[in-house]
């Protein structure tokens, strides 16, 4: 549990992507259990309406990493349930290709138009939503790949990274709206996700983390006040923020602390 307030969420509404399996099914479903209306976005427009039918929510198809297809997923949802407040934007891919050399284009940007795309132009299409409501909570998925270099599967890793970079940089924009950002970072969890490396990874003796202790991290994450975060999942110890070292600052004379002066935002960098 966080120490932040934690608020109800019955009466909410909110939009989880790649809410037909796995942690977004799991998240989806503990929301309506709190008496959250749940929209479920999914490429796979079967497992996302029978999602929904278990709790009466929405399901909408679209691939999540087609900026065109953002104004009607929000649109369906304003009409259905009249606003938007919360979003758990979840949806990924790995790219089994752990060989640089054997990442094709499609790979890459299947990847990437998923992982990095998805959550980014999810973000610009519900900012708006959630500030007309008075504020909002946002929970990327990202991994434990964004936290750690990742071999077997570096484009995947990148992904993650990026989610966490963007997560930790919106913050305080957001913070202006409202609205909390925050990305989960979960090691390996039973999902299909992992179907192909279940056996594998069982007799190791790895430990798998149950989706329920991922939704309950993302649950408390909208439900709580601490935003920019990224928290670490691993079995059988409670989600808790990274974190991060602080990388060494400059040595020349004149300039303070990690970060430029505030006009170098204003600045033109065309
Ligand atoms: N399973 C793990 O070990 C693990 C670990 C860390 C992070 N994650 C991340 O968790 C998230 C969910 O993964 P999961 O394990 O539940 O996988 P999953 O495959 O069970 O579910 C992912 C869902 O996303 C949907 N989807 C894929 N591309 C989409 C798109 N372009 N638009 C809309 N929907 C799309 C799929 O149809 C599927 O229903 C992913 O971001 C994944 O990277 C998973």
């Amino acid at each position: 549990m966080g120490g932040g307030t934690m608020g109800s969420l019955a009466g909410k509404v909110a939009i989880v992507t790649g809410g037909g399996s796995g942690i977004g099914l799991a998240t989806a479903t503990r929301l309506a259990e709190a008496g959250v209306s749940v929209a479920i976005v999914d490429r796979d427009g079967d497992s996302a309406a029978r999602a929904a039918g278990e709790f009466d929510g929405l399901a909408v198809q679209a691939d999540v990493g087609r900026s065109e297809e953002w104004p009607g997923i929000v649109d369906a949802v304003m009409s259905r349930f009249g606003g938007i407040d919360l979003a758990h934007l979840n949806a990924g891919v790995t790219t089994g290709e752990a060989d640089i050399t054997k990442v094709t284009d499609d790979i890459y940007r299947r990847a990437v138009g998923v992982n990095i795309d998805g959550v980014v132009f999810g973000i610009r299409a519900l900012v708006p939503a959630m500030s007309e409501r008075g504020g909002g909570a946002i929970v990327a998925t990202a991994s434990l790949a964004g936290l750690i270099g990742f071999s077997p599967d570096p484009i995947y890793c990148l992904t993650k990274h990026a989610v966490v970079g963007l997560v930790r940089s919106l913050g305080p924009q957001l913070a202006e709206h409202h609205i909390t950002i925050n990305a989960v970072c979960p090691s390996i969890v039973d999902t299909p996700l992992i179907d192909d490396m279940r056996e594998v990874l069982e007799g190791s003796g790895f430990p798998l983390i149950d989706v329920s202790a991922v939704s309950s991290a993302v649950f408390d994450r909208l439900s709580g006040e601490e935003t920019g975060e990224a928290m670490v999942i691993q079995a059988g110890r409670e989600a808790l923020p990274f974190r991060f070292a602080r990388p060494p600052g400059p040595r020349a004379g004149g300039t303070v602390g990690q970060m430029p002066p505030a006009e170098f935002a204003a600045h033109d960098q065309g």
